[in-house]
């Protein structure tokens, strides 16, 4: 038996633990957090984050060889394995505020595993995290007077949330990166082992740790700049009659592009591609590469444009004044099947249609409570409501801000009765019938597509 402890029970600690609990029976998997509430959580029958098959998962391992704690330090010394999986936020304060990751927490992990520890371990960073992190981790660890030693391993999380189930039990690849050394190898082959009860051997990568690194971040940027680059593409095509999605899919079927991840919308959101595309330019600018900072960094600043763009869209078309009017917004989470807001684009445009006297109405099936938490002060100018029909009752304009399935069903026919004319639809993610909409009557604008606008319109 192997004892695996994992430091952070947040998306990324809570569900990867619970498949590796899931698929290695004979190993003990305890997931520990500060945060109280949430361990609570993870025991409960209401887990702390919506995921798609995540209870069952969990419900497999859980006081079987699956144990939450809020005590840290108890299990630190009994592990052999120690995956840290803690935040990495953007530092906000002194040098490359706004842009590197705030290494503190994960120091002080680091400080924390040696002091409790009394014997040898394997520390995995599950954190992503700048390139080189592991050296000065191995630095702090390994300057013990106890005669310790730890190998210390990168192996990057590739799950995205709303299919983070699936994509642990299927991944793409694993990714393990360390050390040359002989303990190094044997360190990258324990941990190549745990993932190998259920991943295909020829999916499990093995690099050096700085590659392992960088993967992580560079993965990232290049989704986050495919969505980046078909959202630049949206902007000209309202400009010139051309439709997003038929130039999405006349580009995607060029094999050498891929149709994956060209969607336009409204931008993209989470608390990862933003961070970790500054993370790597500040990386960048520290080795004096700035024009290869300022190239990344354009990513960021194209989708800060899109949710920008769609407000300013919003206002005009509801002739340049939108104080007072009623506006529902259709999602506030980040992406489809996750409850998650952190960098949603829908309190962005929020925020945006706050700040021009709009009274928003924000409707949600998994996200209200952390929108109403992520708004901060601004919550209390914002009614959340869970049904949407009742959301949309009075409003000058419904925007769809997050592509639930259940928005494509609802009966628009019936909304459309019910709302202040002429009524407007702002599709910021394309899932709709546009064409079906404007027959009801609707005036529709979308992403990247001509707007559908009745220019005689009859109540
Ligand atoms: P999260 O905020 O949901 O979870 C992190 C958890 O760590 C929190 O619950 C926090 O209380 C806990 N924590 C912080 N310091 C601690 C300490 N000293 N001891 C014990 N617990 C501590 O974050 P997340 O979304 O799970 O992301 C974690 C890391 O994984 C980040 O580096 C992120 O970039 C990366 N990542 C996230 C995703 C994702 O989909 N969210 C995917 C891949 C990688
Ligand atoms: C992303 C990556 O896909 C994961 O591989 C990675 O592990 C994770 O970040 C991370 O490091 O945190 P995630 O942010 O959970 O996962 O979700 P995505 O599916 O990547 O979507 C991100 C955002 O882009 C969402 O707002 C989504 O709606 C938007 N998006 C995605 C688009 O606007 N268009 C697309 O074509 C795809």
């Amino acid at each position: 038996m192997t004892n695996i402890l994992c430091i952070g029970a947040g998306y990324v600690g809570g569900p990867t633990m619970a498949v590796i609990a899931s698929h290695c029976p004979e190993h003990r998997v305890v997931v520990v957090d500060i945060n109280e509430a949430r361990i609570a959580a993870w025991q409960s029958d209401k887990l702390p984050i919506y995921e798609p098959g995540l209870d069952e998962v969990v419900r497999v391992g859980l006081n079987r060889n699956l144990f939450f704690d809020s005590e840290v330090d108890r299990h630190i010394d009994e592990a052999d394995i120690i995956f840290v999986s803690v935040n990495t936020p953007t530092k906000t304060f002194g040098q490359g505020a706004g842009r590197a990751a705030d290494l503190q927490y994960w120091e002080k992990t680091a400080r924390q595993i040696l002091r409790n520890s009394t014997t040898s371990k394997i520390v995995v960073e599950k954190s992503t995290l700048p390139v080189r992190t592991a050296e000065a981790m191995e630095q702090i660890l390994n300057y013990n007077s106890k005669g310790l030693h730890f190998d210390v391993i990168s192996n990057p999380e590739f799950l995205a949330e709303g299919t983070a189930v699936q994509d642990m039990e299927n991944p793409d690849r694993v990714l393990v990166g360390g050390k040359e050394s002989p303990s190094g190898q044997k360190a990258i082959q324990t941990i190549v082992d745990i993932y190998a009860h259920w991943v295909p051997r020829e999916h499990i990568l093995t690099t050096n740790l700085w590659s392992s690194e960088l993967s992580k971040l560079a993965a990232n940027a290049y989704l986050a700049q495919r969505i980046s680059s078909i959202n630049a593409i949206s902007a000209l095509c309202e400009k010139t009659g051309a439709d997003v999605n038929e130039v999405a899919h006349a580009i995607g079927l060029d094999s050498r592009i891929g149709s994956r991840f060209l969607r336009a919308s409204v931008g993209f959101g989470g608390s990862c591609f933003k961070k970790d595309i500054l993370n790597l330019v500040y990386l960048c600018e520290t080795y004096g590469l700035h024009e290869v900072a300022s190239y990344w960094e354009h990513v960021v600043e194209m989708n800060e444009h899109q949710q920008a763009r769609f407000v300013s869209n919003m206002i005009l078309a509801l002739f340049n004044t939108i104080a007072g009017k009623r506006i529902a917004l259709f999602g506030a989470a980040f992406k489809a099947n996750t409850s998650d807001t952190r960098e949603s684009p829908a309190l962005t445009v929020c925020r945006g249609l706050l700040e021009e006297h709009a009274q928003v109405v924000m409707s949600d099936p998994h996200a209200l409570d952390n929108a109403r938490v992520d708004l901060g002060d601004q919550a209390d100018q914002v009614i959340f409501e869970l049904d949407p029909y009742v959301a949309a009752e009075g409003a000058h304009a419904i925007a769809i801000m997050t592509e639930w399935s259940q928005y494509k069903e609802l009966d628009y026919q019936a909304i459309f009765a019910s709302m202040v004319k002429p009524a407007f639809i702002f599709d910021g993610r394309n899932i709709l019938d546009h064409k079906r909409l404007y027959e009801i009557g609707f005036n529709v604008h979308a992403i990247g597509k001509p707007p559908l606008v009745h220019s005689n319109y009859l109540a």
